[in-house]
C-alpha cells in the first residue's frame, strides 16, 4: 500500500466506523484538528488507562496529577517556550506550501540511508553467508561515496541547527537540490522561525487583560507542582509524577492526520532523581518504555530508538521511540534527561526555593529530571494503522478487520442472537445485562450473522457470542475469535472467565 493509499483508507475507515471525525466537518473542517467518535474514544480511553496503570499503579514511587491547561504566563518564560519554542519554516513560492526546513533535510538524509541499505541488501543476497556487512560498507566504492556525502551533509545540518544558522539551513536545502513535493520546483523563501504556542487573553480589558498561552506540553504543570506533590505525598527521591492531558501547538505542517495535530494529548511522567544519577535512570526508563510498547503485542521490529544528535539546551541525553508507520519510522515517544533546567528556572523566576532535602546525603539540592513523554494520538494512530488489515478469505470473499490488541479494543464482546425471535433475542439481552458490568458489550440483532461478524471485525471486536436454538436447550453459545475466525462452543456461564482472562491488563503488563 502506498503512503497515499494508506492515509486515504485509514481516514475513510475511521470515519465510516466511528473512530475519527474531522473537527467541525459541517463547516468543511478545521485543519489538523480531529474529533474522537464513539469507537475512537473507547480505544483512546483504553490506551490512556493502560498507560496510567502501567506508570502509576505499577510503581510504588509514581503518583498522578491533572493540572490545568492555563498556567501563569511566567511559566512559559521560565520554561524557555516564549523565546525558543520555534520551528524553522520555509515556503515554496510556487505551491505556496510551508514546510519545516529541518524535516525536509531529515527526509533527504533518510533517502541516502535507504540507498546505502539497498546496496547492502543486494550484496548480502549476492554473497550469501560469507557476506561481511561492515567490510562491504567501508570498501564498496558506491557505498563509500554515499556514506561520505551523508556524513558531510549531516555534519553541516547539525551545525546549522546548533548555531541556529537559518541562512545555512536554507543553503543546504538549495545545495541538496530539494524540491517541493507539490510544485516540484526549488523556488524557496528564506528560512524563518515560528513560535508554536497559541495565545489568548485572560481577564477583561478593564482589569488589564494579560496574554496567556494554551500549554504546548503537559510537563510544566508537573514541574510547578513538584513541591506540592513531594510534600503532600511525602515522596522520597527517586519518585515520579505522571499526567495525561491536552497540549496545543500551532503546527504549520498539516495533512498528517493524527500524527501532527494542533490540539493533541500527551501522557508524560517526570522522574525526579539525585543529580549525577540521571543517566542511570535515563537508561532505566528507555528500557522500561520500550518494554511497554512491546507489551501491546505489535511485532518488536516495528519499534526502534532514535538517538538525538542535537540536544535541546536543557537536556544531557535524549532518545525517541519510533514506530514504523507506512510512511516510515516516526517518533511516538520521547525520553529526555532534562537535568535540573526546569526546576532551577522556576526557582529563579518564582523566587521560591524548589529543592529536596536528601536525608541519606544530609544535603539539599534541585532534583534532576528524566522525562518520558508519549503522544496519545500518535499511539492511537500507530495501533489503528497496524491493526488495519484487508484479508482475502478462503471462500473468495474479503474482509476488513482491525486487529487491535484485545485489551484495548473499543468493544470487547458482541452478543448476536441468530434470529430476533423464538426467545433468542430475550436471552441475548439477558447475556448483555449479565456481562455489561465487566466488558463494553454490544448487542446486535440486525442483518445476517455474516454481516454482523463483518461489522464487528471492522471495529476490532475480539469476541462475538452467537446465541442459537441449541442455546435454549443446552445453555451453550458459539464464541467466535476475530483474528482466526475460529469458533467454539462454550457454556454461557464460562463466557466471563474465558474473556476476562484474555483481556486482563495483568496478562499484558506482567
Ligand atoms: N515534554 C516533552 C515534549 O513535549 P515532544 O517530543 O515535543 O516532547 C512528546 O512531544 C510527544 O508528544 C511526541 O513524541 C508525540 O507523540 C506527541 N506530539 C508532539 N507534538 C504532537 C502533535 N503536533 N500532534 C500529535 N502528537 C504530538
Amino acid at each position: 500500500m502506498t503512503q497515499e493509499e494508506f492515509f486515504k483508507k485509514i481516514i475513510a475507515h475511521s470515519k465510516e466506523y466511528g473512530f475519527i471525525f474531522q473537527s467541525s466537518e459541517i463547516y468543511d473542517g478545521l485543519s489538523a484538528v480531529y474529533d474522537y467518535a464513539q469507537n475512537g474514544v473507547e480505544l483512546k480511553n483504553n490506551i490512556k488507562q493502560y498507560w496510567w496503570k502501567s506508570m502509576v499503579y505499577m510503581h510504588e514511587n509514581i503518583v498522578g496529577i491533572d493540572s490545568a491547561i492555563f498556567m501563569h504566563p511566567t511559566t512559559w518564560k521560565a520554561s524557555g517556550h516564549v523565546d525558543a519554542f520555534n520551528d524553522p519554516m520555509i515556503d515554496n513560492k510556487d505551491s505556496k506550501k510551508r514546510y519545516r526546513a529541518d524535516v525536509l533535510m531529515e527526509e533527504y538524509l533518510v533517502k541516502i540511508e535507504d540507498k546505502i541499505e539497498k546496496e547492502v541488501e543486494k550484496a548480502a543476497k549476492r554473497f550469501g553467508e560469507t557476506f561481511d556487512r561492515e567490510m562491504y560498507i567501508s570498501t564498496n566504492p558506491r557505498v563509500v561515496e554515499y556514506k561520505s556525502k551523508y556524513d558531510s551533509i549531516k555534519e553541516r545540518f547539525v551545525t546549522a541547527l546548533t548555531n541556529n544558522d537559518l541562512a545555512d539551513l536554507k543553503q543546504l536545502i538549495v545545495d541538496c537540490e530539494i524540491a517541493c513535493p507539490i510544485s516540484g520546483t526549488r523556488n524557496w523563501t528564506d528560512v524563518r522561525q515560528f513560535n508554536l504556542m497559541f495565545s489568548t487573553q485572560m481577564g477583561s480589558l478593564s482589569e488589564e487583560a494579560s496574554t496567556i498561552y494554551l500549554r504546548p506540553e503537559t510537563a510544566q504543570g508537573i514541574f510547578v507542582n513538584y513541591l506540592n506533590v513531594q510534600k503532600t505525598g511525602r515522596m522520597k527521591i527517586p519518585f515520579g509524577i505522571a499526567q495525561i492531558g491536552k497540549a496545543f501547538r500551532n503546527e504549520i505542517v498539516a495533512r498528517q492526520f493524527l500524527f501532527r495535530m494542533k490540539e493533541f494529548e500527551q501522557m508524560e511522567m517526570q522522574f525526579f532523581v539525585r543529580p549525577g544519577e540521571e543517566l542511570k535512570w535515563f537508561e532505566y526508563w528507555k528500557a522500561e518504555r520500550l518494554k511497554w510498547h512491546h507489551s501491546l503485542g505489535i511485532p518488536k521490529e516495528k519499534y526502534k530508538f532514535y538517538i538525538h544528535d542535537k540536544l535541546a539546551h536543557y537536556a544531557n541525553a535524549a532518545v525517541d521511540i519510533e514506530f514504523e508507520f507506512p510512511f516510515g519510522f516516526k517518533e511516538i515517544e520521547g525520553i529526555h534527561s532534562r537535568t535540573d533546567f526546569d526546576l532551577s528556572s522556576h526557582q529563579k523566576f518564582s523566587g521560591k526555593k524548589i529543592q529536596y532535602f536528601d536525608p541519606e546525603l544530609n544535603e539539599s539540592y534541585v532534583p534532576y529530571v528524566v522525562e518520558t513523554s508519549i503522544g496519545v494520538d500518535r499511539t492511537f494512530f500507530s495501533i489503528l494503522g497496524y491493526a488495519y488489515n484487508e484479508e482475502k478469505l478462503e471462500d473468495g470473499t474479503e474482509r476488513v478487520v482491525l486487529k487491535i490488541p484485545p485489551m484495548l479494543a473499543p468493544v470487547k464482546l458482541a452478543i448476536l442472537p441468530l434470529v430476533n425471535k423464538d426467545g433468542l433475542d430475550e436471552l441475548g439481552h439477558k447475556v448483555f445485562s449479565d456481562l455489561k458490568y465487566d466488558f463494553n458489550c454490544q448487542y446486535d440483532e440486525k442483518d445476517s450473522i455474516g454481516k454482523r461478524y463483518r461489522r464487528q471485525d471492522a471495529i476490532g471486536t475480539p469476541f462475538c457470542i452467537t446465541i442459537d436454538h441449541d442455546t435454549l436447550k443446552d445453555n451453550t453459545v458459539t464464541i467466535r475469535y476475530r483474528d482466526t475466525m475460529t469458533q467454539e462452543r462454550i457454556n454461557i456461564e464460562k463466557i466471563k472467565d474465558l474473556i476476562s482472562d484474555k483481556l486482563s491488563f495483568k496478562t499484558f503488563l506482567k
